[in-house]
C-alpha cells in the first residue's frame, strides 16, 4: 500500500493536455453532456499551440478556386504516402466546417476586403492535383493563429462548464488486467497532492517531443509525455523517425518565423545572394514542402554557400515587403526576429536554419482517435477506453512529412473526433472503472523512486547529452553511421546516466527538479523510438533523408513502424500498413484514387 494519499476522481472523459487538440477535445466531450475533465501540466493558454503562427489550412476558396480533393492530395504526396488515406480524406474533407465553426466560436481570422477570411498560400500546398499553381489555403490570424484558437477553445470549453485541472502532470495511465485504461494518477504541482482519475475514456493531447532535440522551435514543456505514458502502459509508438525540421527557426536560438513569412513574397539566400530554391525547386521554390527546403538549406550550407561568419546559416529576406503588409500580416514574428535575432525585419534578412519543429510519428490511432495497439491478426486493434488527438497522436493525416497549417487542423478536427466517437461508445450511465489498488501502487513506487534517485548524473546534464546526440545523429541528412552512433549513444544514456539519475529537490511542492526527471523519461522514449525507427528504415520517405538510401523503397517501406520502448529504453519494432482506401469513392462523389497513386515527389 503507498504511503502516499491519494485524492479520487470520478468522470466519464478525463483529457490530458490542454494545446488545441485537448481544448478542442474536452469541448466536444463537454458539448455532448459527458462529465469532462482536463487534467493540464501548464495554464491551458500557455500550451505550445499558442506558438503556432501561420494559419490553419481548409480549401474555403476564398482567393482562388480549391477543393478538398486537392487539399487531400497535396497531403497524401506531402506525406510521402506515408499517410493513411481514410485519414487524411477526413481531415481535408471536415477542413472548412472546422475552420467556419473556430470563426463562430469567436476566433479572430484576419479579413480579405468582403469581409471574409484572409488566406495565405504555404509550402506544398497546390491545385489540380499538383499540377496547377500554389494556393492561398492557410487561413489566417495574422501571424498569431494559434493563439487566437487556444483562447477561443479554452474559452468555449469553460462555457460548457468542462471541468479543469491546472498544473496536473500526469504520472502514468492505470490500465487494466484486460487492457482497458481505466484512468490515471497526476502530482498536483503547486501543493504536492496526488490525485486519481478514474474515467471511462482518457483521450491523451499532450503535444510533441521537440525537446529531444538541442534545436527545436518548440517550448521547453514539448516533453512527448503522451508517447511516455503511452509507452509505460504496454503500447506502441508509431512512425517516431519522421521528425519534421521546420525551415525558418532563428538560427542559434530557435524560435519559429513563420513559412508565412515565404507565403506573402518572402525568400531565402546563400551566401552569393542567390535564391537558390528556384535551383531546387523550379515550380513552386521556396514554397516548396518543408522537408525538401530544409535540405536544400543544409546542402547550400554544406557545400560552402551558407552566410555569416561562420558560413553555418540562410538568410530569410522580408525587407521588399510593404510595410503595411509586415505590420498586419506578420507582426508576431517582426517581434520575433528583433528580440532573438536583433534584426530589423524591414532593413536586414533574418538569419535562419532548419530547427526540430514537429514529430510526424506518435500513438497511433484510427481517424476516431481510438488508440491502437496492433496484434499479428489485426493492425487496428483498439484499446479500449484510451483516445489520442494532436501531435502526441499518428492518425496517420501526415505520414512522412507535415504540410504548414494541416497541423493547426488536424488538432480541430480530431481533436472533434473523438469527442463524435465518444458520444457513440461512452455509456452516460454506466458506473466510472476503478482498477485496484495495486495499480496505483506500483505507479507511486515509481515515482516515489525518481523523487529520491540519489545518483551521479542530474537531470539537466542528462538530457543536454540526449539532445546533443539526437541533435548530431538524427538531423535533417541521416546515414547507417550516424544513425548507429544515436542508437548506441541513447543507449548508453539509458544503461548508465537513467540508471544512476540525481535528484536533488526531494519536496513535492513546485518541485521542478523532479518534474524535469519525469518529463526526461518521457523524452527518452521518444528519443528511444525515433533512433530506433530511423535506423531501421533503410530508404528516403519525407522527413527521413537517408544518405545512404536516397530513393523512396515502397515496396518494403511503405508501411508504418511501431516501436515498442520497454521501461530500460530497451526498443523493438514491428510494422503495420498504411491505409490506401479513403473513405469515399468516386461514385460517392469523393476521391478518385486514380489520382493519388504513389509517384515521385517533385515540386
Ligand atoms: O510556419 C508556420 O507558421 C508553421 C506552421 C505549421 O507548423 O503548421
Amino acid at each position: 500500500m503507498t504511503a502516499y494519499e491519494i485524492t479520487e476522481h470520478d468522470y466519464d472523459v478525463v483529457v490530458v493536455g490542454a494545446g488545441g487538440a485537448g481544448l478542442r477535445a474536452t469541448l466536444g466531450m463537454a458539448e455532448q453532456g459527458l462529465k469532462t475533465a482536463c487534467v493540464t501540466k501548464v495554464f491551458p493558454t500557455r500550451s505550445h499551440t499558442v506558438a503556432a503562427q501561420g494559419g490553419v489550412a481548409a480549401s474555403l476558396g476564398n482567393i482562388m478556386k480549391d477543393t478538398w480533393q486537392w487539399h487531400m492530395y497535396d497531403t497524401v504526396k506531402g506525406s510521402d504516402w506515408l499517410g493513411d488515406n481514410d485519414t487524411i480524406e477526413y481531415v481535408a474533407r471536415e477542413a472548412p466546417r472546422a475552420v467556419y465553426e473556430l470563426e463562430h466560436y469567436g476566433v479572430p481570422f484576419s479579413r480579405i476586403e468582403d469581409g471574409r477570411i484572409y488566406q495565405r498560400p504555404f509550402g506544398g500546398h497546390t491545385t489540380e492535383y499538383g499540377e496547377g499553381v500554389a494556393v492561398p489555403r492557410a487561413c489566417a490570424a495574422a501571424d498569431r493563429t494559434g493563439h487566437a484558437m487556444l483562447h477561443t477553445l479554452y474559452g468555449q470549453s469553460l462555457k460548457h462548464n468542462a471541468e479543469f485541472y491546472i498544473e496536473y502532470f500526469a504520472l502514468d495511465l492505470i490500465m487494466s488486467d484486460d487492457g482497458q485504461c481505466t484512468g490515471l494518477i497526476a502530482w498536483k504541482l503547486d501543493d504536492g497532492t496526488m490525485h486519481r482519475f478514474n474515467a471511462k475514456l482518457v483521450v491523451l493531447a499532450t503535444g510533441g517531443a521537440g525537446r529531444a532535440y538541442f534545436s527545436c522551435t518548440s517550448a521547453h514543456t514539448c516533453t512527448g509525455d503522451g508517447a511516455g505514458l503511452a509507452s509505460r502502459a504496454g503500447l506502441p509508438i508509431q512512425d517516431m523517425e519522421f521528425v519534421q525540421f521546420h525551415p525558418t527557426g532563428i538560427y542559434g536560438v530557435g524560435p519559429l518565423i513563420t513559412e508565412g513569412v515565404r507565403g506573402e513574397g518572402g525568400y531565402l539566400t546563400n551566401s552569393e545572394g542567390e535564391r537558390f530554391m528556384e535551383r531546387y525547386a523550379p515550380t513552386f521554390k521556396d514554397l516548396a514542402s518543408r522537408d525538401v527546403v530544409s535540405r536544400c538549406m543544409t546542402i547550400e550550407i554544406r557545400e560552402g554557400r551558407g552566410v555569416g561568419p561562420l558560413k553555418d546559416h540562410i538568410n530569410l529576406n522580408l525587407m521588399h515587403l510593404p510595410a503595411e503588409v509586415i505590420h498586419e500580416r506578420l507582426p508576431g514574428i517582426t517581434e520575433s526576429a528583433r528580440i532573438f535575432a536583433g534584426v530589423d525585419t524591414t532593413k536586414e534578412p533574418i538569419p535562419v536554419l532548419p530547427t526540430a519543429h514537429y514529430n510526424m510519428g506518435g500513438i497511433p490511432t484510427n481517424h476516431w482517435g481510438e488508440v491502437l495497439r496492433p496484434t499479428k491478426d489485426n493492425p487496428d486493434a483498439v484499446v479500449p477506453g484510451l483516445m489520442a488527438a494532436g501531435e502526441c497522436a499518428s492518425a496517420s493525416v501526415h505520414g512522412a512529412n507535415r504540410l504548414g497549417c494541416n497541423s493547426l487542423l488536424d488538432i480541430v478536427v480530431l481533436g472533434r473526433a473523438t469527442s463524435i466517437r465518444a458520444a457513440e461508445v461512452v455509456d452516460k450511465k454506466a458506473a466510472v472503472p476503478h482498477s485496484g489498488a495495486a495499480k496505483a501502487d506500483a505507479i507511486m513506487a515509481r515515482f516515489d523512486a525518481i523523487r529520491n534517485a540519489d545518483g551521479a548524473h542530474p537531470t539537466a546534464e542528462v538530457r543536454l547529452k540526449m539532445q546533443k546526440a539526437m541533435q548530431k545523429d538524427a538531423a535533417v541528412f541521416r546515414t547507417a553511421e550516424s544513425l548507429a552512433d544515436g542508437v548506441k549513444a541513447i543507449d548508453e544514456i539509458w544503461s548508465t546516466d537513467m540508471a544512476d539519475l540525481k535528484v536533488t529537490d526531494r519536496s513535492l511542492v513546485w518541485n521542478s527538479d523532479l518534474m524535469e526527471t519525469l518529463e526526461l523519461y518521457n523524452l527518452m522514449a521518444n528519443s528511444s523510438a525515433i533512433i530506433n525507427g530511423a535506423e531501421a528504415r533503410t530508404e528516403s520517405r519525407g522527413a527521413h533523408a537517408r544518405e545512404d538510401y536516397p530513393d523512396r523503397d515502397d515496396k518494403d517501406w511503405r508501411i508504418h513502424s511501431l516501436a515498442w520502448v520497454g521501461a530500460d529504453g530497451k526498443t523493438s519494432l514491428t510494422y503495420r500498413p498504411v491505409h490506401d482506401k479513403p473513405l469515399t469513392s468516386l461514385a460517392d462523389g469523393g476521391v478518385d484514387m486514380k489520382k493519388f497513386k504513389p509517384k515521385k515527389r517533385v515540386y
